[in-house]
């Protein structure tokens, strides 16, 4: 029996218990096949409302974990502090969006005409709403957000004038911060806008940042790489990913399709990972998307997070500047030695994962379909052959398996993207998905003000202390 249960059964009755904590575990859902997002939302937000409260009320006192000192010294692995709704991770199966595994998103989630793989669109959808949407109610979210892409004058200008050498990253983030000018959100809570209004603004903004977010990016890409040539303008008949990869300047179908895999399967990876967790916590001051959002990007941009895919590429091409593009097995092992001599492997472990990334699995498997032949494919398949056993023979990495950044960048480089620099934006523009859908949440079940307990080394150790002493007992009262 878990510590949850256990401590559940000596504070309710059992038939109580077992019929409201099934009542609980009914998820909420809407009734209708309307399109309008924030509509759908309006029914549902009341329904988890309550679901939440009547958990909460039920179950305050109830023990989930306890916290060892390891934990708190070895950056709060393991505690379980947060609630995030929208996906979970599994350390051996990987991450689930709303229930969804990755195979089942690329099988059920709409597409678009001619495409093969899931509109990110529709994985917006599922994890706001839990629901899988319908091809309309894609559309409907197409269409919202490709009437609210413009980017305001002073935003472009500032991205015109940063220098070539500010990395798109650090652009990105400076971007989307000034951006902040328009938030509904912040306005509405300087007109003292009632507490239970919040999450409707908080939408409002999470709709325009994902909206505007490949333009920035675009404008950054062009601005360093593309001698500032213009992104042109958004169609309003085509998807998210397909203006995003035009205003790029790629137009190859399958380079779209990638596009839209990319963005889908980077969005979200439940709520305790450095960009998720980052907004989560800024969000929960009540600055708005915006400033939350920025903030996750900052964290993104750190080379254990989301710059690792940048760092997988720039490591596997010195690897064929010094090996050559047809390297024996032995050859790459001693290259891999080489590396852990000064620095990790770029691309594999993970601190929750326990096994192969499934969002490695499936663009390994786009690669096997559409580009079995190249060679920087062929090199990473390798490289998933020779690393683990490396790994593992160390002793102390926990997950010797590749994570999502091992195969990202290869993929893009194959289609001719090959500014290395440039590949952790396109993860932060699919990561706004995941951390504004949780927002939109966090806001409309009052999750309060972020703020854990802090201990200095002393105060540990004399807590510790305290707790080693043996007890008094009855006699000392004598
Ligand atoms: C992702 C990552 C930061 C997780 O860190 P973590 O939870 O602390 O991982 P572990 O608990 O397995 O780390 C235990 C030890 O193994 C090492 N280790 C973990 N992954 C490693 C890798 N890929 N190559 C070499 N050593 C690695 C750690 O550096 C640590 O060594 P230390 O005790 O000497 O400091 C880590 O695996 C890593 O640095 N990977 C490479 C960067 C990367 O791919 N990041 C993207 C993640 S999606």
């Amino acid at each position: 029996m878990s510590v949850v249960s256990r401590s559940v059964s000596r504070l309710v009755p059992s038939t109580i218990r077992t019929n409201s904590i099934v009542a609980l575990q009914q998820k909420c859902y809407a009734s209708t096949q309307k399109t309008d997002l924030k509509e759908v939302l309006r029914e549902l937000v009341p329904k988890e409302q309550k679901r939440v409260a009547e958990f909460k009320a039920q179950n305050k006192d109830v023990s989930i974990g306890q916290v060892t000192v390891d934990m708190v010294y070895g950056g709060m692995r393991g505690i379980k502090g947060l609630v995030y709704e929208t996906s979970v991770l599994d350390p051996n199966e990987g991450i689930r969006f709303r229930g969804k595994t990755i195979t089942e998103c690329q099988a059920e989630l709409p597409k678009a005409k001619g495409g093969e793989e899931p509109l990110p669109e529709g994985l917006f959808w599922l994890l706001v709403t839990s629901q899988v949407p319908t091809q309309e109610q894609v559309e409907w979210v197409t269409r919202e957000w490709n009437k609210r892409a413009a980017i305001p004058q002073h935003v472009v200008t500032m991205l015109n004038n940063f220098p070539a050498q500010l990395h798109p990253m650090s652009q990105l983030s400076a971007a989307i911060t000034v951006l902040n000018l328009g938030s509904k959100f912040a306005k509405a809570y300087s007109d003292s806008v009632p507490k239970s209004k919040y999450w409707e603004y908080i939408y409002e903004d999470s709709m325009d940042v994902i909206a505007k977010l490949p333009t920035i990016a675009a404008i950054i890409y062009r601005n360093l790489y593309r001698n500032g040539t213009a992104v042109g303008a958004i169609d309003s008949e085509k998807d998210w990913s397909w203006n995003f990869a035009t205003m790029l300047g790629y137009d190859n179908k399958q380079f779209v399709d990638l596009l839209r895999l990319y963005l889908t399967i980077h969005s979200d990876h439940e709520g305790g990972n450095v960009s998720a967790h980052t907004s989560h916590l800024v969000g929960s001051a009540l600055s708005d998307p915006y400033l939350s959002l920025a903030a996750a990007m900052n964290g993104l941009a750190g080379p254990l997070h989301g710059l690792a895919n940048q760092e997988v590429l720039i490591w596997i091409t010195k690897l064929v500047e010094k090996i050559g593009d047809s390297p024996t097995d032995d050859q790459i092992k001693q290259y891999v030695q080489d590396t852990l001599k000064t620095s990790v492997v770029p691309g594999y472990g993970h601190a929750v994962l326990r096994k192969t990334d499934p969002r490695y699995t499936c663009q390994r498997e786009f690669a096997l379909k559409h580009l079995p032949n190249d060679k920087l494919f062929k090199i990473v398949s390798q490289l998933y052959t020779v690393v683990p056993k490396m790994l593992g023979e160390l002793g102390k990495v926990k997950n010797p398996w590749p994570n999502v950044d091992a195969h990202s960048g290869v993929l893009l480089q194959h289609y001719g993207m090959k500014e290395m620099n440039f590949y952790t934006v396109l993860f932060g523009v699919s990561r706004a998905l995941g951390v504004l859908s949780q927002m939109i949440w966090s806001r409309a079940l009052g999750f309060p003000l972020e703020r854990p307990k802090s201990l200095s080394t002393d105060g540990l150790i004399a807590f510790v202390a305290a707790q080693k002493k043996p007890a008094t007992g009855a006699g000392t009262k004598a």
